[in-house]
């Protein structure tokens, strides 16, 4: 979603916040800013569109100043015009904002009876409006913003600059990220630290609740109760925020093909011999009764698999729940439970809130997520990280099978704690585990007969998935990757629901991919196939070499991928589900990277 930058710095500030902009055009948006101070004025530059517009008016239209803070805005109150963009300036103030100010209609009111009315349609503007209230009664910036911030409900990262202040800005973290960055005699901000990652690798967070007052020499942070604070300046690892696409023609690409490397390297941090290790205070899963799941999108869909494994490999009763209808249900949290929560981002806005829901009423909150310092890993009593690198493409690729990855070792080690799984079962399944990496390689191989069928897919106007069992979610995450960057219509169905109502969308023209490794279920399956068949549909058969002597005769088309343990198969099956999307979007020509209307880190709700 929308992104920040800001810096005091000792050159011409402009390319910079544009460059760190672009380090942030993986999260999605619609609009791009900056404004500066020059010679004590504030000026801005703004466009619709991709970041390369602002590039272009910034051609035609310079803007000068050594301090300056820029944004990519998705989005939410107004549609996406030069109007609404970021930053929003009223009088001597400009500010920049993640995040939703649920109260601005009310704010909006009270300023109108000053005489002061809006330009734009967006939230963020009432934020710059009350700020400038504030110092035309006398109150100096510093003032003026905390008094604002004070006034504000909702979620919010908010930089503001003002004019006349060369040397300043402010900064405050409610709901949404926000790090500050240490330069040498400059400062920096960013929503995340990868926007900052050429500038400094001296890093600090702000808490929930922290505002900053910034110079370029100095920071002075105040908690939520304004007490000072102190919070550490971290090291971060430069490769861990290197952005690049290494010779793919995109991210999402170059993520697919990553998955191999960085599956082994997630195993490595987990597995010491046959023991799975859990970093911080031990689970035990003897005493656990239940878990509760709760996620969004694929992160969803990699709880749904894990349901699965904790059920049939632990006995343990999962419940699994999207965070949006979870927070607002007020399922009843039993005794023993232990609440899980995945999330790529660590931000994602319905899952922390989610999270807080169980805070007092779980046992536990453990959440499994790619970016350490997020908001869901410091709010868990015990992260998991997913070790997957850096996700730029906004389709989660690499991240999902590194869920898959971590879930399944919990659900490993619950099933060897409650004395489910022998040791030699134990030992048996982790080996295959580590085979794993390489078998991927031979599935990645197979994107020479995918690509070919995603072309006709590429044609289709509706196309179904269908799995059951461990391939059920592993459908519908097929389904999502392909609707979310070629914007075909698709969706999934457990394969025995499809004559509960969707086989009379079954049609020639429709294409049905068939997720079906030879398993226990896999005959079932095939009778379910067939029926597609004998109503004209085209089906796509992803299968093993069983599976595809059996059954791939008279399909459309099948893909062989190597024969794996069945408790296995989603982490390989994911990969024909990626490239198929992956192929189809390129084949129609789409955005793959950063597909319409989507953002990386959904931090709305
Ligand atoms: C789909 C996708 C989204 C995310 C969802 C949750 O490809 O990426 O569905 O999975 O928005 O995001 P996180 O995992 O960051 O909580």
């Amino acid at each position: 979603m929308c992104g920040i930058v800001g810096v005091l710095g000792n050159h011409e500030v402009a390319p910079t916040l544009v460059e760190a902009l672009k380090r942030l055009e993986y999260r999605g948006y619609d609009s791009a800013g900056i404004a500066t101070v020059n010679d004590g004025q504030l000026d801005r530059r703004r466009a619709v569109g991709k970041l390369v517009n602002l590039s272009d008016l910034l051609v035609h239209e310079p803007l000068a100043g050594k301090s300056g803070i820029g944004h990519t805005r998705w989005a939410t109150h107004g549609a996406p015009t030069t109007i609404n963009a970021h930053p929003h300036q009223a009088g001597p103030v400009a500010v920049v904002h993640n995040g939703i100010i649920e109260n601005f209609r009310e704010l909006r009111t009270e300023l109108a009876a000053h005489g002061l009315t809006p330009s734009s349609e967006t939230d963020t503007e009432t934020v710059a409006m009350l700020t400038q209230h504030h110092m035309s009664e006398g109150l100096s910036p510093v003032e003026a913003a905390g008094k604002t911030i004070d006034r504000l409900n909702g979620a919010f990262a908010l930089v503001f600059l003002f004019e006349g202040q060369d040397n300043l800005m402010i900064a405050a973290r409610r709901g949404s990220p926000l790090a500050i960055g240490h330069g040498d005699g400059e400062m920096y901000v960013g929503s995340d630290a990868i926007a900052l990652a050429p500038l400094t690798d001296r890093i600090t967070y702000l808490d929930e609740g922290d505002r900053a007052v910034i110079t370029r020499t100095s920071v002075e942070i105040r908690d939520a109760k304004g007490r000072l604070a102190n919070r550490a300046i971290k090291q971060i690892q430069m490769d861990a925020a290197r952005i690049d696409k290494a010779g793919y023609k995109h991210f999402m690409a170059k993520e697919i093909a990553e998955q191999p490397t960085v599956l082994a390297d997630a195993l490595r941090g987990y597995l010491d011999g046959d023991s799975i290790i859990l970093p911080g205070e031990p689970l035990d899963f003897t005493k656990i009764e239940r878990m509760t799941m709760v996620a969004c999108g694929t992160a969803f869909y990699a709880c749904l698999t894990a349901k699965y494994w904790f059920e049939q490999l632990a006995g343990l009763p999962v419940e699994v729940d999207v965070a949006s209808e979870f927070r607002y249900r007020e399922p009843p949290i039993t005794a023993n439970t232990v609440a899980l929560f995945v999330s790529q981002s660590g931000e994602t806005a319905d899952t922390l809130a989610a999270l807080r829901y169980c805070r007092e009423k779980a046992d536990r909150i453990v959440s499994v997520v790619n970016v350490a310092e997020s908001s869901i890993a410091r709010e868990s009593d015990l992260a998991l990280p997913i070790h997957a690198g850096v996700e730029v493409g906004v389709a989660s690729t690499k991240a999902f099978t590194c869920q898959l990855n971590v879930l399944l070792l919990l659900a490993l080690k619950a099933a060897a704690d409650r004395g489910r799984l022998s040791p030699e079962a134990l030992s048996d399944t982790l080996a295959s585990l580590r085979a794993l990496p390489g078998i991927l390689n031979v599935a990645l191989d197979r994107g020479g007969v995918i690509r070919k069928a995603a072309r006709r897919i590429a044609e289709s106007r509706d196309v179904l998935f269908l799995g059951r069992g461990l391939m059920y979610p592993l459908a519908l995450e097929g389904a999502l990757k392909l609707k979310e960057i070629s914007y075909i219509h698709a969706e999934a169905y457990a394969s025995g629901e499809l004559k509960h109502g969707p086989i009379a969308l079954i049609d020639k023209s429709v294409p049905v991919v068939v997720m079906a490794p030879r398993d226990t279920l896999f005959d079932k399956t095939v009778s379910n196939m067939q029926e597609v068949m004998a109503r004209g549909g085209k089906v796509l058969l992803i299968t093993d070499a069983a599976g595809a002597a059996e059954a791939g005769q008279d399909v459309w088309q099948t893909v062989i991928l190597p024969e794996v343990p069945p408790v296995l198969s989603p982490l390989l099956y994911a990969i024909p589900a990626q490239l198929l999307a992956y192929h189809t979007a390129v084949a129609k020509g789409t955005d793959v990277d950063q597909p319409r209307n989507l953002a990386k880190s959904v931090t709305v709700e």
